[in-house]
């Protein structure tokens, strides 16, 4: 009576003291963190850091080793994830190795309704086909509509799979290293529509895993710095982006400036240190 622990609506992912472990490693935590409706989050870290597996615990891929994990007020271990990952959207480098390059850009895009990679029903709905051409037209790629994704450069791809992930009209968009590989004029771009996204009250709350400062969009509220599986920072961007949680984040002096209200991080220049 009353005993049943009650997540809060507001919350969309609530990770409580969780770990993740795999062959004796320690990928993620412990850690404790919560992302509410609306908050908008950049997660930073150094390689292997976890950014990526506390996505895939985020995403409802992977069930926390110790702790809970509530995703979308569902408790991960207790909730039939087939249920819960079409109401999430994630775009990672794992799911664009693994679509077939004869793969219709269009297709790959209406199919992410039904959670499956390759077009398997034979028609979609006009509804769905004309929704999947909204969302290309989102992230300025219904050009590659007719395209396949073998064909696609490496910053189209990164486009088209940001698109797949919003075609659900998810609760929660997860982005792990959207921009990576990208040429600076497209990065510019996606860090433009992320703004925009960002600014969007409809727009689901977002969680976008980044190695770039200069890749935070204007706009996005939170900031988790992690360092081993746990957080060195988190709480508001303007809080955790300094240089001295960068620098403790990675290891070494990074002097950090903001302009127009974008991030640029170097590593702070040791006086005599520099080769001429
Ligand atoms: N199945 C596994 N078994 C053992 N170790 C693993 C496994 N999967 C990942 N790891 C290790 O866990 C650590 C965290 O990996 P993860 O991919 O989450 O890091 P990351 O922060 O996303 O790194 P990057 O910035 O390079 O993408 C890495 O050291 C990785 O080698
Ligand atoms: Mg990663």
């Amino acid at each position: 009576m009353g005993d049943v622990p009650q997540s809060d609506p507001d919350l969309l992912i609530e990770l409580d003291d969780v770990s993740l472990r795999r062959s004796g490693n320690t990928l993620v935590g412990p850690l404790t963190w919560k992302v509410e409706l609306d908050e908008r989050w950049v997660v930073l870290g150094p390689n292997g850091a976890g950014k990526t597996s506390m996505l895939r615990i985020a995403a409802a891929q992977e069930h926390p080793s110790s702790g809970t994990a509530y995703v979308l007020g569902e408790q991960l271990g207790k909730v039939d994830v087939s249920e819960l990952r079409p109401r999430i959207g994630l775009s990672s480098s794992s799911l664009a190795n693994r679509v077939p390059g004869e793969e219709l850009v269009s297709d790959l895009v209406v199919s992410a309704g039904y959670a499956v990679l390759g077009r398997w029903r034979e028609r979609y709905d006009d509804m769905d086909t004309e929704r999947a051409v909204e969302m290309l037209e989102s992230i300025g790629a219904e050009h590659l509509a007719d395209r396949t994704y073998g064909t696609l450069s490496e910053g189209e791809r990164k486009r088209v799979l940001i698109a797949r992930a919003l075609m659900t009209d998810p609760e929660l968009l997860l982005l792990d290293e959207p921009a990576a590989g990208l040429d600076l004029g497209s990065r510019e771009d996606l860090v433009a529509r992320l703004t925009d996204l960002a600014a969007d009250p409809d727009a689901p709350a977002t969680v976008l895993v980044t190695h770039h400062v200069e890749e935070i969009p204007p706009g996005f509220t939170h900031a988790l710095l992690l360092k081993e599986g746990q957080a060195v920072a988190q709480g508001l961007v303007d809080d955790v982006i300094t240089s001295e949680n960068l620098s403790a984040a990675f290891d070494q002096s990074i002097t950090l400036d903001r302009v127009d209200g974008r991030f640029f991080a170097r590593r702070t220049r040791t006086p005599g240190r520099h080769r001429a």
